[in-house]
């Protein structure tokens, strides 16, 4: 069941058109039960995709029944959103899940190796100066003032490096402040702590980037996951 490979990162365009089966037979009971946190059609169609790709990797295989030996949540008590927790056979994992959705596109981030990882797809961020003065340090606001174009990747590496390296806190774009980005590494603080340099991946669409970082290991250089999957669908 176990994928060999280190780093993966799997970005599916339109998970619509994706075999995904509506049966709860793939799904653990702590699985459904946080489905049903969620009333809205589509956002439970994006956590049905998401934790669908994200078992197909583990287990890579289709079969209902390997499928619901992996378990991932994301919800802790009160509702709230939650660094994804992967347990196979009841145990937990050294398999680290990130996830992303933007409309019907999921893009999901798997280590096997422990590693944190953080993944996201920031499509459509508002280049104006309003949102780069409420959402972006001033340092960011003097990269954007010349490179506006730019605002999908930072806040793409921003929302990424919160998922892979925050601990419980709420989510504030100020709170991680990017450093330097350049050579498939990013450099930076969150919530006023250094972080260790983060090896990143990034790719850019008309609608803005896609970007997965997880913590850079001897011979990430450049930090290339070991796998890249894309589908077009
Ligand atoms: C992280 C966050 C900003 C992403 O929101 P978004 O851009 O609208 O959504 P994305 O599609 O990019 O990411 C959603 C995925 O991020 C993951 N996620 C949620 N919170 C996370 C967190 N704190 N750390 C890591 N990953 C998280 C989940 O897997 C979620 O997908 P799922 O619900 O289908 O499993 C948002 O989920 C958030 O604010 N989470 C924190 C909530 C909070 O305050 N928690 C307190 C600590 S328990």
């Amino acid at each position: 069941m176990m994928n060999a490979l280190a780093r993966l990162v799997r970005y599916v365009a339109d998970a619509g058109q994706l075999p995904i089966s509506y049966s709860a037979a793939w799904l653990s009971e702590a699985e459904r039960a946080e489905l049903d946190f969620f009333t809205h059609a589509d956002r439970r169609r994006q956590w049905l995709s998401g934790r669908w790709i994200a078992k197909r990797l583990v287990t890579r295989s289709s079969d209902a029944g390997q499928l619901r030996r992996v378990e991932i949540l994301s919800r802790s008590a009160d509702g709230l959103g939650k660094s994804p927790k992967v347990l196979v056979d009841g145990q937990m994992a050294s398999i680290r899940i990130s996830l992303s959705h933007a409309g019907g596109a999921v893009l999901v981030g798997m280590t096997t190796d422990a590693t944190s990882i953080g993944v996201d797809l920031a499509w459509d961020v508002p280049q104006d100066r309003q949102f780069s003065a409420a959402w972006f340090t001033e340092r960011e606001q003097a990269w954007l003032a010349e490179r506006p174009e730019s605002a999908s990747l930072l806040w793409g590496l921003k929302e990424a490096i919160f998922k892979s390296q925050g601990s419980g806190q709420a989510w504030n774009p100020r709170g991680v402040e990017i450093e330097s980005y350049c050579d498939h590494q990013v450099r930076c603080t969150l919530f006023g702590r250094q972080l260790a340099p983060l090896a990143v991946w990034a790719r850019h669409s008309h609608r803005g980037a896609a970007t997965a970082v997880w913590q850079s290991a001897a011979g990430d250089t450049p930090a290339y996951p070991q796998q890249e999957l894309s589908s077009c669908l």
